[in-house]
């Protein structure tokens, strides 16, 4: 548990984006969390704590000037059981994809539409993820995190937790002051299917599924994300780089009138959630038609996915920065519609 200094950030990113962080170490229990955030406070030279996960919701526009740790507490446990649910207790710093796959192994149901999603458990809360129609607070039941000001671990249940669409209470009152530790979820024994979204009927089809399970689903879940989302392995990216919009009915109704191809759903509270990937396909730079497959230097609009931002090698992160600015204003321009970006900017 060593803190070093100057360190690149490179392969601490999904984007590669280069940037150094004054200050950085990581922690593989609380107690190591708690001795160097206690370090840290008591330092006559106290920085700014940022914690890091697998750094796949994340553009660093500059060199981060505080302290910079990484989070690797593991560990998967059954917390209790009933006839029904099962709560398993997860470290942080575990990947959120082996966890899935740990579920779906021991037959617990709920996060199998959530496969493949990259980053670790600590951040799931962050931005209650979100894919193919299930979101973290369907399933979660609470979750541990240690209070960067004087170092006590605190529980938050669910209405602890404010979520909302790609939002918590950690993104916003308490930002950047609290160590989320641990994660409890509440699966189901006895799986219901969510198969309603998107194309995963289509694609279990085209598996031949013969008989349902979490597995399918998981695989069915797992071909459509590879088919369209950029690899941050290959190519740079954090996932949806803008939220999707929400507007009010009327107003959807004249963009429907106006782009009769719009793409919109409706909500439980009558407002429409429009697809910023299609809006931002619809809009472009002057001279070209569009901005999907769009490329700028290194910087681009991926070709698969508008909604994906990308770092084809050497982009900065004032480049990609600087290219969404340009997406939102075109965006709002063509559609009257603002696009809110979902990536964490630093
Ligand atoms: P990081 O990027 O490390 O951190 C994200 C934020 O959380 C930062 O502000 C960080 O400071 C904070 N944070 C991280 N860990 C902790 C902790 N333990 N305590 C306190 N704060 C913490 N997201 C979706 O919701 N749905 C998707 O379908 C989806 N698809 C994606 C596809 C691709 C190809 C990529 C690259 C990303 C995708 N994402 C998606 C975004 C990303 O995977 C999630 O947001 C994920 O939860 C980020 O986890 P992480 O550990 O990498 O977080
Ligand atoms: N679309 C286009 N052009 C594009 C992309 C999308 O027209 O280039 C339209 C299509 O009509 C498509 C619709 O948008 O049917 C929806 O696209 P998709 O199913 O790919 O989902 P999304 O709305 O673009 C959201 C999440 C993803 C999540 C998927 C699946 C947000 C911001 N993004 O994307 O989450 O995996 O749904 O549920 O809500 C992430 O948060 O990083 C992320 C990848």
């Amino acid at each position: 548990m060593q803190v070093l200094e100057n360190i690149s950030l490179k392969k601490y990113n999904s984007f590669g984006i280069e940037a150094f962080a004054a200050c950085f170490s990581n922690f593989k229990t609380v107690d190591e969390a708690r001795e160097l955030i206690a370090l840290n406070r008591t330092s006559n030279q106290k920085r700014e704590t940022l914690i890091l996960g697998g750094g796949s919701n994340i553009l660093f526009t500059k060199n981060v000037d505080g302290l910079v740790l990484k989070n690797e507490i593991t560990g998967i446990e059954k917390v209790e059981e009933n006839d029904e649910h099962v709560y398993i207790k997860a470290g942080a710093g575990v990947n959120w994809h082996s966890l899935v796959l740990y579920c779906i192994e021991n037959n617990f149901a709920g996060i199998e539409n959530l496969s493949l999603i990259p980053g670790n458990v600590g951040a799931s809360p962050m931005q209650n993820i979100g894919a193919y129609g299930v979101e973290i607070k369907d399933v979660f039941y609470q979750l541990e995190a240690l209070h960067v000001e004087d170092g006590n671990l605190v529980t938050f249940n669910l209405a602890d937790c404010a979520f909302g669409y790609r939002e918590s209470i950690f993104k916003r009152r308490y930002k950047n002051q609290f160590i989320i530790t641990s994660v409890t979820y509440k699966l189901n024994k006895k799986p219901f299917f969510n198969t309603s979204y998107g194309a995963i009927e289509q694609e279990l089809e085209k598996m031949q599924v013969k008989e349902l399970s979490i597995r399918a689903i998981s695989d069915a879940v797992i071909n459509i994300r590879s088919s369209k989302l950029p690899n941050p392995a290959e190519i740079g990216n954090a996932g949806s780089f803008f939220k999707n919009p929400e507007v009010p009915k009327d107003q959807f109704d004249n963009l429907k009138n106006a782009f009769p191809n719009l793409v919109g759903y409706v909500l439980e509270n009558g407002h429409v959630k429009l697809a910023a990937g299609w809006l931002i396909e619809q809009c472009g730079p002057q001279d070209t038609v569009s901005w999907k497959g769009y490329r700028a230097g290194d910087a681009g609009c991926h070709a698969k996915q508008a909604l994906v931002l990308v770092n084809y090698g050497n982009a900065t992160g004032a480049e990609i920065y600087s290219l969404s600015s340009a997406i939102i204003q075109s965006v709002k321009e063509k559609f009257g519609v603002l696009l809110e970006r979902e990536v964490n900017i630093i």
